[in-house]
């Protein structure tokens, strides 16, 4: 019936109508005040009235919803709704963790919980559709936008692809006319996150095996998980911008992978492709990007301008249009906008679900499954054996410095437009609530000092030292100091690709002075991507990589560095020693001189420093400890087809319950293309009380065992096949077997 619904509709249509619904406005004016009057924004508002809008962004808040959809649905022609677009990244008000951070989780439940709430907020405030999430899978942390994406694997990435999938949109079809549920978008197609040199919307130049191996299978679970948009990106991918290119969007997506929802443009990427230097004009740009099979142009003002009279011209073909609608109204039907426009509008939802107990229990839970803890080494005021972490909850003077411990606006990250600023628990408040301990907070430095040209920009090369004999008088008269230092949460995010992975400003030399004074440091790390911290990790007994949390992120670092939740979480992406190892990834190939078996200096490695990462991808600690043994392999060869599975017993050998994630990598030995030093292909997060053994059995088929070739085409080579089971992606148990 939808279809027939559609058909209905579309003859009804004329072209400038459809040219309409392929063309999204940004929010252009106080939509609940007087109309606009001169400008863009009257033109706009022009368009609007007449049926030549099919979407916004950014409009939000019932109110605001509501008075553009009555535009649309009761001023135009045909009362086509509005769908209504916004980038819930990370939550709505009620603020996740980075979605970096949450991918440290591996908790698939968890991460489609937190974005279930996402969508309860959203959903609530006249959204229907988030510009999430982002799959692109990144390996270089010079690139702000890490902190958007799920890490450096595709395997890790792609089911964390389908977990937020279903969690925005609900698990079949039929959940999206849930009033709860929204639509989500996957992005950016393609390859946007391995931009050269990690510089924001740079080239990409890479192979068609990289392609298919590494950045496409995110994208195509999600499609699998049944995602109803796409957006494309603002790189050139070998040459051809993702936005006018044919073989992504009509070759693969809609061809291979029979997407039957729609693709939007990103911001203004139609028209960016006359810089790129693929279109000489608007007109040219329009033409290529429709041809190209990109639906909606988002803000290039494009669409609208040149479309029809590329139709006319007989330059685009109408059935290219007619799809293009076809796929924008499906969606729409879909979310069951057409049977009430104002589902999403209901101020008395709005009111009792954003900021509710219940989110914020979920945020707060994501939040500790996805700290991860990096170092724990003993110390004088480690419990006999054990480590400086959990700290004791009583008669303990901790001093608690560094700016970002008493910010309450840095931990909510990048991505967050519909925060309010401030709202963050902080490390400080969080802290507090452990009242039996002598708590005393000194700053040490400032990370930020004013704002730059830049709208909303601020400046982080902080010289000021001031701070530091205060900082340090309270670190020599405590038993532990805690160091909450890092990144702002603007430091990431989109346009915010850095040079350098050091901590930003004075934070280094702080860190060292306090040492100078006590060693007991206990280092809470607040970043949105990988930093390069080889003196801590040398000198500082305990680290814990805290991301940046969320709205919860106060209480979650409390809980983990009081031993009341244990850590489990485990690194997405690789850590390296110095930012001259970027792009540094598990899961590169190997060259032809891997090792120093000559003993000379022709091998591959660099001169000043080890070529491994600080800390590996998977690595990640907990306050208990874990052995694996009896690695199994059911079979030492089998045949295409069938399945082989790989078991492995895992025993808490500590002194706390606790969780463990353990991962399964395999490397093809020998190939027609050279593949992987190693690759993900199972993990599974299990519980385990202290002194619980469980077995973990991993089972392995032609899906795991196979590969792209330049051309596209999936190969299941016999030959030998190594696997490693443990809980890292550096080492652990070892054994193979013969795929025939
Ligand atoms: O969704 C975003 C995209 O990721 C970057 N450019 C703007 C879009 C809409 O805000």
């Amino acid at each position: 019936p939808t279809e027939e619904r559609i058909d209905l509709l579309m003859k009804q249509m004329t072209l400038e109508e459809k040219v309409g619904q392929m063309n999204q406005y940004n929010g252009f004016w106080e939509v609940t005040g007087p109309a606009p009057k001169g400008g863009n924004a009257e033109l706009k508002y022009k368009h609007l009235r007449d049926g030549w809008v099919g979407s916004m962004l950014s409009v939000r808040g019932v109110k605001e919803v509501r008075s553009v959809q009555k535009i649309a649905v009761e001023e135009t022609r045909l009362g086509i709704p509005l769908i209504i677009g916004f980038d819930v990244i990370h939550g709505y008000k009620t603020l996740s963790p980075i979605p970096l951070a949450e991918a440290a989780s591996w908790d698939m439940e968890a991460i489609k919980k937190s974005a279930q709430v996402a969508a309860d907020e959203a959903s609530a405030v006249g959204i229907n559709w988030t510009f999430g999430p982002n799959v692109d899978v990144a390996n270089d942390a010079r690139w702000g936008r890490v902190m958007e994406g799920a890490g450096e694997d595709p395997y890790l990435g792609s089911k964390i692809a389908t977990a937020r999938v279903t969690g925005f949109q609900g698990d079949t079809k039929a959940d999206l006319l849930k009033v709860n549920t929204i639509a989500a978008c996957a992005k950016h197609f393609a390859a946007y996150g391995l931009a050269e040199a990690g510089l924001e919307y740079n080239t990409v130049d890479i192979s068609n095996s990289k392609l298919y191996n590494t950045v496409l299978p995110p994208f195509k679970a999600a499609v699998d998980a049944g995602i109803r948009t796409f957006m494309n990106s603002f790189n050139i991918l070998n040459g051809v911008p993702a936005t006018g290119n044919s073989f992504l969007q009509r070759e693969i997506l809609k061809g291979k992978w029979k997407f039957d929802g729609f693709v939007v443009s990103d911001w203004a990427s139609v028209r960016e492709m006359i810089p790129h230097g693929f279109a000489k004009d608007g007109a040219e740009a329009t033409q290529k990007a429709v041809t190209a099979g990109s639906d909606m142009d988002m803000e290039s003002y494009l669409y609208v301008a040149e479309l029809a009279k590329l139709v006319k011209e007989g330059k685009v073909k109408e059935a290219m249009v007619d799809d293009a609608v076809r796929r924008i109204l499906r969606v729409k039907f879909e979310l069951g906008l057409f049977d009430d426009p104002y589902k999403y509008c209901d101020e008395a939802r709005e009111k009792s679900e954003v900021g509710s107990k219940a989110n914020n229990d979920g945020v707060l839970d994501m939040a500790k499954k996805s700290i991860v803890l990096l170092k724990n080494a003993p110390s004088p005021f480690g419990r006999a054996g054990e480590g400086l972490l959990p700290l004791k909850k009583s008669g303990q003077k901790i001093a608690l410095i560094g700016a970002l411990a008493n910010d309450k606006n840095s931990p909510l990250g990048s991505w967050r437009i519909a925060s309010d600023d401030n709202t963050a628990v902080s490390v400080l408040e969080g802290m507090q609530q452990y009242k039996d301990n002598q708590l005393t907070y000194e700053k040490g430095a400032d990370l930020t000092v004013g704002k730059t040209a830049f709208i909303d920009e601020l400046v982080f090369n902080t010289t000021d030292k001031s701070g530091f004999d205060a900082a340090q008088k309270v670190a020599a008269s405590a038993d532990v100091v805690v160091m909450v230092l890092g990144e702002h949460g603007f430091q990431t995010g989109e346009g915010r690709s850095r040079t350098s992975l050091d901590l930003p400003g004075v934070q280094q030399e702080l860190l060292e002075a306090i040492y100078k004074v006590n060693p007991n440091i206990v280092l809470v790390l607040n970043n949105g991507r990988p930093l390069a911290l080889p003196w801590a990790a040398e000198h500082i007994p305990a680290i814990v990589e805290a991301w940046q949390l969320g709205t919860q992120t106060g209480n979650a670092v409390a809980q983990v560095l009081y031993g009341d939740y244990n850590p489990s979480g485990k690194l997405p992406m690789s850590f390296p020693r110095n930012v001259g190892q970027c792009p540094i990834y598990y899961n590169h190939y190997s060259t032809g001189r891997p090792v120093n078996a000559e003993k000379n200096v022709f091998w591959s490695h660099y001169t000043d420093v080890e070529k491994t990462p600080q800390f590996p991808f998977g690595f990640g600690l907990s306050y208990t400890t874990f052995e694996y043994k009896n690695c199994k392999v059911n079979k030492s060869a089998f045949a295409k087809g069938e399945s082989v599975k790989i078991s492995v017993d895992v025993t808490n050998t500590g002194n706390y319950d606790g969780k463990e994630v353990a991962q399964l990598y395999i490397q093809d030995v020998a190939a027609s293309l050279a593949r992987p030093v190693k690759e993900l292909k199972g993990f599974e997060l299990i519980n385990l009380k202290k002194g619980e053994t469980k077995t973990v059995s991993f089972t392995l088929t032609d899906k795991e065992l196979g590969f792209f070739d330049n051309d596209g085409k999936y190969l299941v080579e016999p030959g030998t096949f190594k696997i490693m089971v443990g809980g890292s992606s550096d080492k652990g148990l070892e054994s193979s077997f013969e795929l025939q």
